[in-house]
């Protein structure tokens, strides 16, 4: 079925669209989601707690980045505040309420828990933040999904070489083990690492992230390395300590755009923009094979010799590495915003520094001005490319069960959010039509529940099903148009594509 490749020009991709529109069976009005499908919504604790040095917290490298002077932030502004869920977190759960979720994603202060990094000293004010926290929302039914680790590491371990330095799989599986411990009765969904590939390559190759390192091509490989050996610790960890005794699950949440051949001579330069963005954190984890994507072994490998290095850029696996890290993930946890289009042809020399990681991949990627739909083209609307992800994810891993951890659209403030709910429709649209396909999709997290604080764009994009007036001192939550949509998604259980929110009021179904 043709319905969403869309090969060469813009004017054929278009008509290949509206044909498929009108001639898809599948394209009812009213959709069902499958049984036990869970909903939920997503944040991370830089990005909304705030209370940034109270308690007992010490610096994480966020922290430490939104104090740089200048300000490497768009509009210099900080998480030091952010939506102060630290002290609103029973308004936070309150909003779940509202919407009816099933389980809410949020991530866990490495420095508010182990204020030295370490398990020597555990912060009791800060393991009383998320018990609250984790207590209040079972009291109403709703799941804790609680990654470890999304993106604040302590700043001492950043000044040791951070996610380069190889003893972080250790302070990162000691830190794991506290948390099992200390939450592991109740908490049955962990997330080990948020996204392998904005930690390394924006972290530590492209200097967009923190810690802020441009070393591309050679920090961010370092990274990976580490990143995955800790994850796969800290998941063998729990398979053989804490799930027989809770019974929980463990799963890393990856990060992939969809990178589509711009024609049909581009189709090998597309598949390895998708092996080098994505695919180097999922093969050694999701293959059968195990170990990184051959083809990204010989890239660099190859490179790096041409360029004068004695041994490839990318640090190897040893065969006990590779088994180790083989398996070690229950779901597929993926987040997904956007797609790009990808060509390789002349004008890629010279293009990148080298070495670099975007030298390596060796090809050009871009979207087009069409898919911008609102003001902010931080998440360009493409739904065929969430289905040709799905489907390449279903076939090339043996059709693994996959989480959706992040989905969600970006725009510039204001409750009347009509894009937005233009793309939540048909972004799940497009996930049900994976399911249709025999995806083995099992649940879907809007991100996010509220504005929050977007990183290096600070507060200039927004991303909430709430808004936050972050010129109130309560930081006054109010539900935009897209959270009627979702309640009524979550309500309803199915997808009316011709839904009208009406955003009268917002209140909460007894019986959830
Ligand atoms: C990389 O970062 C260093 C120090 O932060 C800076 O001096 C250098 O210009 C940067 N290089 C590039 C190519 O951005
Ligand atoms: C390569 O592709 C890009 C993106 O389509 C285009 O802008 C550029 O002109 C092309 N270069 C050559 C030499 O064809
Ligand atoms: C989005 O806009 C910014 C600035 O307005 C620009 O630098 C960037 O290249 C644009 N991105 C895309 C994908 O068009």
């Amino acid at each position: 079925m043709i319905k969403y490749q869309c090969f060469g020009i813009v004017l054929l991709c278009l008509i290949v669209l509206a044909k498929s529109k009108t001639s898809n069976s599948k394209q009812q009005n009213v959709r069902s989601f499958p049984d036990g499908f869970l909903f939920g919504t997503a944040t991370a604790s830089y990005q909304v707690e705030g209370g940034w040095n109270e308690d007992g917290k010490t610096e994480n490298i966020w922290d430490h980045r939104t104090h740089l002077n200048p300000s490497p932030i768009k509009d210099q502004s900080t998480g030091d505040i952010a939506a102060d869920s630290y002290h609103l977190y029973k308004r936070d759960v309150e909003m779940m309420r509202e919407l009816g979720l099933d389980f809410y994603r949020f991530s866990l202060s490495w420095t508010r828990i182990l204020p030295t990094g370490f398990p020597d000293k555990i912060n009791e004010a800060g393991v009383e933040y998320y018990n609250n926290l984790i207590n209040e929302m079972l009291k109403y039914n709703i799941e804790p999904v609680v990654t470890l680790y999304h993106w604040d590491l302590p700043q001492k371990f950043q000044e040791l070489g951070g996610w380069t330095n190889p003893f972080i799989i250790d302070w990162y599986t000691d830190f794991a083990r506290v948390v099992f411990e200390t939450f592991g009765d109740r908490v049955k969904y962990w997330i080990t690492i948020n996204e392998p590939r904005e930690i390394c390559y924006q972290g530590y190759g492209a200097a967009s992230l923190a810690p802020g390192y441009n070393y591309s091509g050679v920090a961010d490989y370092m990274c990976a390395k580490h990143l995955l050996l800790a994850h796969a610790k800290t998941y063998h960890m729990y398979d053989q300590k804490y799930r027989p005794k809770y019974g929980g699950n463990i799963f890393i949440t990856l990060s992939a755009m969809w990178y589509e051949p711009a024609n049909e001579n581009e189709i090998e330069a597309a598949s390895d923009a998708n092996q080098f963005q994505w695919a180097l954190y999922a093969h050694p984890i999701f293959s059968r094979v195990g170990d990184y994507p051959p083809v990204i072994k010989e890239k660099i490998a190859a490179k790096s010799a041409e360029q004068g290095f004695t041994r490839s850029r990318l640090p190897e696996f040893t065969p006990e590495e590779v088994e180790y890290i083989q398996g070690t993930s229950d779901f597929f946890g993926l987040n997904h915003y956007s797609t790009y289009y990808v060509v390789r042809n002349e004008s890629v020399k010279g293009m990148y520094e080298v070495p670099s990681f975007f030298d390596d991949m060796d090809v050009i990627i871009y979207q087009l001005p069409d898919w911008k739909i609102g003001e902010s083209n931080f998440t360009m609307y493409v739904p065929w490319g969430f289905y040709n992800l799905l489907t390449q994810i279903r076939e090339d891993y043996d059709n693994p069960v996959v989480f959706i951890t992040e989905n969600g659209f970006a725009t510039r403030g204001g409750l009347d959010d009509d894009d937005r709910v233009t793309y939540y429709k048909y972004y799940l649209n497009a996930m049900l039509d994976a399911i249709d396909d025999g995806s083995n999709i099992i649940a879907y997290t809007a991100w996010s529940i509220m504005d929050n604080f977007e990183w290096s764009l600070g507060y200039t994009e927004r991303f909430g099903l709430y808004e936050v007036d972050y010129n109130s001192p309560e930081r006054t939550r109010t539900p935009r148009k897209s959270a009627f949509l979702y309640k009524e998604i979550l309500r309803t259980r199915t997808l009316d594509l011709e839904y009208e929110p009406d955003t009268n009021v917002m209140d909460i179904d007894e019986g959830h």
